[in-house]
């Protein structure tokens, strides 16, 4: 997990998507449930997703895709008024800025240029940590692993922690960085050489937390790069298909940060 900074995306557009999710998040609740269990743009306040039978989880979740063609957005809130406006204006410069990281994720891990080609799908998954009077009790977000290749983040409260040697250590925000995270299908990519950190979001008693999360996805099979397989390496994956053949795999262990992957072991 790294944080960006530098990255070309507007500030105060940043600033304006924050107010617009805020705003969304504050409306009543029955217009919010005008997305409850939509498939495209997607509201909740009872993330069964993100449930486990140790905790309860203390957020509220809109997830929505963001294919930048402009088809999508029909189906975003249209409260705010300003939604559709600012969160598409939004998708289509985070979109540029994660051209630019595959393209570094490509070369620093040495694959060949365009590995990931042009056709990921993006989807976000903004979270809304309201104000917690017992956050010893809940947690945000149970810890996981992301199920994509990865994701680009905003925040601007603490409450984001990843899981190093045992320990869960906070990241704390830095202003208007964007913290970059893979998922697990990086590690199918390089066939198991980048082991992929688990991450989890606790509450607090003084202040709402909002984050903008936009998970990017493979278009195509996933598979373990032929640059990481040869002779001495063999394929320690098996070829998949990631929304119908993974997906339903992490949904049903997800609290368990790597089992997904057991699925599509070869020799497992
Ligand atoms: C996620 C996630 C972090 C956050 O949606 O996968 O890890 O800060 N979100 O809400
Ligand atoms: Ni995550």
């Amino acid at each position: 997990m790294k944080q960006v900074i530098n990255h070309g995306v507007p500030e105060d557009l940043m600033d304006k998507a924050m107010e617009v999710y805020e705003e969304f998040f504050n409306l009543p609740v029955k217009q919010k449930e005008n997305y409850a269990e939509k498939a495209e743009t997607l509201y909740t306040n009872n993330p069964k997703h993100h449930a486990s039978k140790e905790h309860n989880y203390w957020k509220e979740v809109l997830e929505h895709n963001c294919n930048i063609d402009g088809q999508d957005k029909q189906t975003w809130p249209s409260n705010p008024p300003t939604f559709r406006e600012v969160i598409g204006a939004y998708s289509s410069e985070i979109r540029k800025l994660s051209m630019i990281i595959f393209d570094l994720v490509s070369k620093g891990l040495g694959l060949e240029a365009g590995y990931f080609g042009k056709g990921h799908g993006q989807r976000m998954f903004d979270n809304h940590y309201p104000i917690c009077p017992d956050p010893s009790s809940t947690l945000g977000t149970c810890g996981h692993c992301d199920p994509n290749l990865i994701t680009i983040c905003q925040q601007q409260v603490y409450g984001l922690q990843i899981l190093k040697n045992d320990e869960w250590i906070g990241v704390e925000p830095l202003p208007h960085a964007f913290v970059v995270n893979f998922g697990l299908l990086i590690t199918v990519v390089t066939n198991g050489k980048l082991k992929i950190v688990a991450h989890r979001v606790v509450t607090n008693t003084t202040q709402t937390r909002t984050a903008i999360g936009t998970y990017f996805c493979p278009a195509n099979v996933v598979e373990p790069a032929k640059s990481f397989v040869g002779p001495d390496n063999p394929p320690l994956f098996k070829p998949f298909k990631w929304g119908t053949e993974f997906l339903p795999h992490y949904f049903n262990n997800r609290a368990v940060y790597h089992a997904a992957l057991e699925a599509f072991k070869i020799n497992a």
